[in-house]
């Protein structure tokens, strides 16, 4: 259970270790700041239903209350020890987790831990504006929820810092309080945490694409051999998961209004689509091809000895790991990558250690097109002959093998030119943006009422009615 009578609520026996407590507390009023300054927009005072975490067990850990955002319990819970857990891969695969960080190893943990750890107020940061336009009170209480679950993430990784990384690591967890997302001079780590999310369709594009590689990166170091990353990633999921359901269901109720729109008023046309003050389907592929190009970079090269290296010393594992059935070691072993050479697109095998990246990149792909297809499913019920696709891999790509080339969303390699040409066909353009904007030009947060752009949700939060009252502005 969870300690909640403590300055800090936490599973982790904090106040065994006084001086860590002590460091931890100075940190706390330097996060309160931060939250002032930067969490969602002018929401102090309000009160929000959240759920709070009550215990780390997969069965009934939260609790809902109306909570100002502020007084909201943020605190470290891992999931709890198994003290026959081992080290399930690389070189040290067989021998007992480790339960402090191995000294050789400690910058690169350092960086792993700092790097997931920026994500998660850069994500605060990008979305703090938009409770001013949320489309009904359900929605708004959803994005106050994913923001002060991140809050809690950024507490998860700053725990480590603190607790393993001695003076090194709270100068770590002071700096993922100074950098902002999109600062010129100070910016968040990753390229997809400095975009803008100036609207909702951005919002539930990207808890539904970026929330999702967050999901398969926590994956990856749920498998560590650092066994307190490993537990702490496990309790982050169960969390990130409500995240990804907000994505998903936020995008996939757009489609719907928009497919009822359509059929009703009998129109195809986008510009008759938006005259309806709905969001046209084009524009919401652009806004897919979008994220999920961003989202890409973020796993990294196709190929890299630094992915390896995670791999090999045991620091950061496959998706799903302890599931696969090989050697967990991959010495002899290769992964499939491919590459632009000589204009065309061709896939060589390359040693499967140094493709890991581009494995998870895989893996996260496979789900994302399930995700898409579920989205499709809603179209084709409609009866609207319109079909969003994931482009390809390589469109739109800043980091990797298809960094630098002109790569259409069928897979064409082009030149700069004809890419440019079509840019604005195949990325949302100013119009689209100038357009949703204007949807979203106030909020609505009359119990049970929805903006005219998005559907209702099938259900609301906690078996609530969807006309229950799940802010309060004071
Ligand atoms: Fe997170
Ligand atoms: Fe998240």
């Amino acid at each position: 259970m969870i300690n909640y009578t403590e300055k800090i609520p936490n599973n982790v026996d904090l106040g065994r270790d006084r001086v860590l407590q002590r460091a931890l507390e100075h940190w706390q009023p330097a996060y309160m700041g931060w939250w002032y300054d930067m969490g969602p927009n002018e929401s102090h005072n309000y009160e929000v239903y959240l759920r709070t975490a009550i215990s780390v067990e997969p069965d009934g850990w939260a609790q809902f209350d109306y909570v100002k955002m502020p007084e909201y319990r943020w605190g470290i819970f891992l999931q709890p020890r198994d003290e026959k857990r081992e080290v399930n891969f690389g070189i040290h695969k067989g021998q007992p987790a480790w339960q402090e960080v191995p000294g050789e190893y400690r910058s690169t943990l350092r960086r792993v831990i700092v790097t997931q750890g920026d994500t998660e107020p850069a994500s605060v940061e990008q979305q703090r504006m938009l409770g001013a336009s949320c489309p009904s009170m359900y929605d708004l209480r959803n994005i106050f929820q994913v923001n002060v679950e991140e809050g809690r993430h950024l507490w998860a990784m700053v725990y480590l810092l603190h607790r393993y990384f001695g003076r090194d690591g709270r100068e770590e967890a002071e700096s993922l309080l100074a950098r902002r997302s999109g600062d010129a001079d100070n910016p968040r780590i990753l390229g997809a945490f400095n975009e803008p999310t100036p609207d909702w369709l951005a919002f539930y594009m990207f808890t539904f694409f970026t929330d999702r590689d967050g999901k398969f990166q926590l994956c990856a170091l749920a498998e560590s051999g650092f066994d307190p990353l490993a537990r702490t990633c496990r309790f982050m999921l169960t969390e990130e998961a409500h995240h990804m359901f907000v994505g998903e269901t936020g995008v996939s109720r757009i489609i719907q209004r928009t497919c009822e729109v359509m059929k009703e008023n009998k129109v195809q046309d986008p510009s008759d689509v938006r005259a309806l003050g709905v969001i046209d389907l084009p524009t919401i592929q652009r806004y897919l091809n979008f994220h999920y190009s961003v989202t890409l970079d973020l796993y990294g090269s196709d190929v890299s000895s630094n992915a390896a290296n995670y791999y090999t010393s045991g620091l950061k594992g496959r998706f799903r790991e302890t599931k696969l059935e090989d050697d967990h070691v991959l010495r002899d072993t290769e992964y499939p990558v491919s590459e632009v050479v000589g204009g065309k697109i061709v896939t060589k095998n390359a040693p499967a250690l140094t493709a890991l990246n581009e494995r998870l990149r895989d893996d996260y792909i496979d789900e994302i097109a399930d995700g898409v297809g579920r989205w499709q499913r809603v179209i084709a019920n409609a009866g609207v002959p319109f079909w969003l696709t994931l482009p390809h891999k390589g469109f739109h790509r800043a980091i990797g093998n298809f960094a630098g080339h002109f790569i259409s969303p069928d897979g064409e390699v082009l030149g700069e030119e004809a890419w440019k040409n079509h840019k604005f066909e195949w990325l949302p353009n100013p119009k689209d943006h100038a357009y949703v904007q204007s949807l979203m030009s106030g909020r609505v947060v009359e119990p049970g009422k929805f903006a005219n752009w998005i559907a209702p949700p099938a259900r609301g939060i906690n078996n609530q009615p969807l006309n229950f009252e799940y802010v309060r502005f004071n």
